[in-house]
């Protein structure tokens, strides 16, 4: 079975690759990048929304399956943002992201710079159907400096208590584990399995 992958983030694309091959019963899968004409707008208000957007995109150029990853971080101090506007939340390079993030937390106590990266996994037929939707969720704390060259974006502040690191200071094996990612990625595993094997 073919399956379009419906992402330019090549952060995305290294993990959501590594996940597939790091899971048991699925190597009937080929997972293949969409291709450069995929450039769909994100006009959606939920992660679900734009997951459905890029998903239906990939599958219309394509005709084959697609899966579309919408994420993001939410902080709470800030009501949540930057959400779904978390790619696009500042000018330039996603080190930008997070020295803005880091700047409108500046006056906020350690304990209350809570947050979560937020993901939306959607799978959908070569005709744009919606097969399934699966949410992960994983919660941190924004620091306020940054930490480690791994992973991407907002990585090198999202701090884990649980390691006392980053993201960006873990390796990608762990990452892996634990992430939003990761979690949506394991219930879209079981259904492509129960479902297509
Ligand atoms: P999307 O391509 O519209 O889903 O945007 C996702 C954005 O959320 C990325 O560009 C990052 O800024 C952020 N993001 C999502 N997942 C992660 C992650 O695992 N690490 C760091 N940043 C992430």
């Amino acid at each position: 079975m073919k399956l379009i992958l419906a992402t330019q983030n090549l952060g995305k694309l290294r993990e959501i690759k590594t996940l597939a091959e790091q899971t048991n019963h699925l190597h009937w899968l080929d997972l293949e990048l969409a291709p450069k004409e995929f450039n769909p707008e994100e006009t959606g208000s939920t992660f679900a929304k734009n997951a459905l957007i890029k998903a239906k995109a990939a599958a219309s150029l394509t005709d084959q399956y697609a899966l579309a990853d919408d994420s993001g971080i939410c902080v709470d101090a800030l009501g949540g943002k930057p959400g779904v506007y978390s790619s696009r939340y500042s000018e330039g390079s996603e080190r930008n992201g997070c020295l803005k993030l880091m700047n409108e937390l500046k006056n906020i106590m350690p304990e209350k710079r809570t947050a979560a990266y937020h993901c939306i996994m959607t799978l959908v037929s070569p005709a744009g159907e919606l097969l399934c939707q699966f949410e992960g969720i994983w919660r941190g704390r924004i620091i306020d400096h940054m930490r480690g060259k791994g992973g991407f974006g907002y990585d090198p502040i999202f701090f884990l208590d649980s390691h006392n690191q980053t993201v960006a200071e873990i390796s990608l094996t762990e990452k892996n584990k634990l992430s939003h990612r990761a979690q949506a990625w394991q219930k879209i595993a079981e259904y492509l399995i129960s479902h297509y094997r």
